[in-house]
C-alpha cells in the first residue's frame, strides 16, 4: 500500500528496502525501519524508475488456471486489419513462444475481426491466456450499451467470459454509479474476473474507484497512453495506481511506431498514413526524440523498438506495456523487450531523451 505526501509516496511494506540500483542522481531512498520508507521524488511523482527498483506493490494478475501473467501484453487491434488471419496467426504463435500470456483486444477493433481472430486462436488454451476486451469507445458508458457491447464481445470471442473488461473511455454523461453497478453485475454473474478502465484522467480513476467500492468491487487495471514522448501518465496517473493497487497496463510504447525511427528513415506507416496518429505525434521535438533513440540504438546494438518497450516497463510503477505489429518481422524486437533487463543508467539515459513533465503542483523548484 504507498500513500502520496506532498512530494513523497511512503510505501508501507517491507519491500521498499533501498536494494536494487539508485544511481541516479536525484534518487535517495530513505529506509527509516522494516516496514516503513519514504522516497522522496524528483521530476516526477514517483520516484525516477530503475530495472530492478521492487518499490510499487501493484495488483498481481493471474491466469484463471492460476499462472502469472507475462510481462508484456500483447495487443490485437490489427488483427483483421492491417494483419489478415494469416499474419496474426504467426504473430500470435510468436507471441505464445516468447511467453506472453496477456492478450488485448475490443469490441470495435477491425470492425470484430480482432475478437474473432483471437478467439478462434485462444480456443485450445483458454485456461492459460488472461483475456482482455474494451467496450463503450462509442455510445457511452450506459448499462444499455455496455451490455450490449460485451454481449458482442462475447460472441466475437465465442467465450462467455473474459478475464478482464475495460471501459473503452470516460463517459460524461452517464452516473458512474449506473457504470459500476453494470460492471459489478457482469462480475457477480461470473462473466468477468477484473475491472478496467481505458483513457481516463487521473481524477476520473479515484473517482470512479471510490463509486466502485460502494459497490462492494474495485478497479484492478487502468490502460493509459504511456511512451517516451507521451509522458503525461507519469505525472498523476501512476501515482494514483500506486496508491489504489492498480495494474498500469499502457499502450503504444512505439508511439504508434514512431520510436522505430523508421519515420526518420522516410518510411511510412500509421503516423503518415493516419490523420489522427499524425496529429498525436506530429511535434518535432517527439521526432528528434525518435532519432536520437535509434541513434543510441544503434551505438549500443539494440533495436531502438526493444529499447522503448523496454523503457516503459521499466519504470519503477512497474507497467505491463502492450506492444503490437503487423507482421512477425515487425514484432520481433518488441518482442525481445519481454527478456530485456535495462539497468539504471541506460534508463537514465534514454529518460534524457524527452521533456520529464512537470509535477501536478508545477512547483519546479520543489521537483
Ligand atoms: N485503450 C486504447 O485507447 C488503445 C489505443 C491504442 C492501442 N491500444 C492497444 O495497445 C496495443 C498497442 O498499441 P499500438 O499499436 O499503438 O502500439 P505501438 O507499439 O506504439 O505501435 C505499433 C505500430 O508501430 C509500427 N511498428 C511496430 N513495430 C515496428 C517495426 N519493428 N518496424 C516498423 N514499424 C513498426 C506498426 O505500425 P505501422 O506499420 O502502421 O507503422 C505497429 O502497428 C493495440 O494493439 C491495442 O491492443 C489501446
Amino acid at each position: 500500500m504507498a500513500e502520496i505526501k506532498g512530494d513523497r509516496i511512503f510505501f508501507y511494506d517491507a519491500e521498499c528496502s533501498g536494494e536494487g540500483p539508485v544511481s541516479q542522481s536525484r534518487i535517495m531512498i530513505m529506509r527509516t525501519s522494516a516496514a516503513f520508507c519514504a522516497v522522496p521524488t524528483a521530476v516526477n511523482p514517483l520516484p525516477p524508475p530503475s530495472a530492478h527498483a521492487n518499490l510499487a506493490h501493484m495488483t498481481h494478475l493471474t491466469t484463471a488456471s492460476g499462472a502469472h501473467v507475462s510481462t508484456t501484453t500483447f495487443g490485437t487491434m490489427q488483427f483483421g486489419g492491417n494483419a489478415d488471419a494469416a499474419a496474426s496467426r504467426a504473430m500470435y504463435d510468436a507471441a505464445r513462444t516468447a511467453g506472453i500470456t496477456h492478450f488485448d483486444t475490443a469490441v470495435m477493433y477491425a470492425d470484430g475481426a480482432s475478437e474473432t481472430l483471437l478467439g478462434q486462436f485462444i480456443k485450445s488454451e483458454r485456461d492459460a491466456i488472461y483475456l482482455a476486451t474494451k467496450v463503450g469507445y462509442i455510445g457511452g458508458a450506459s448499462r444499455a450499451n455496455m451490455t450490449a457491447h460485451f454481449d458482442q464481445c462475447r460472441k466475437q470471442l465465442d467465450q462467455d467470459s473474459v478475464d478482464l473488461l475495460y471501459l473503452h473511455r470516460f463517459d460524461d454523461d452517464t452516473d458512474l454509479e449506473e457504470t459500476f453497478a453494470t460492471f459489478a453485475d457482469f462480475q457477480q454473474r461470473g462473466l468477468i474476473r477484473h475491472i478496467g478502465v481505458s483513457n481516463f484522467a487521473a481524477w476520473q480513476i479515484m473517482k470512479a474507484q471510490s463509486v466502485a467500492q460502494k459497490l462492494g468491487t474495485r478497479i484492478d487495471v487502468v490502460q493509459p497512453m504511456y511512451n517516451l514522448v507521451k509522458r503525461q501518465a507519469e505525472v498523476e496517473i501512476f501515482g494514483v495506481a500506486v496508491d489504489q493497487d492498480i495494474k498500469i497496463v499502457p499502450y503504444s510504447p512505439l508511439g504508434g511506431g514512431l520510436l522505430t525511427g523508421k519515420y526518420a528513415r522516410g518510411e511510412t506507416g500509421r503516423i503518415t498514413d493516419n490523420d489522427r496518429y499524425n496529429a498525436r505525434y506530429g511535434q518535432t521535438w517527439m521526432h528528434e526524440t525518435a532519432r536520437d533513440l535509434a541513434a543510441l540504438g544503434t551505438d549500443i546494438g539494440i533495436d531502438p523498438a526493444t529499447l522503448a518497450v523496454a523503457w516503459v516497463a521499466a519504470h519503477a510503477a512497474k507497467p505491463s506495456p502492450i506492444i503490437s505489429g503487423r507482421s512477425t518481422t515487425q514484432l520481433a524486437p518488441s518482442l525481445a523487450a519481454e527478456n530485456y533487463t535495462m539497468d539504471a543508467d541506460l534508463y537514465a539515459q534514454i529518460t534524457a531523451l524527452s521533456p520529464t513533465p512537470p509535477p501536478a503542483t508545477d512547483r519546479l523548484e520543489e521537483a
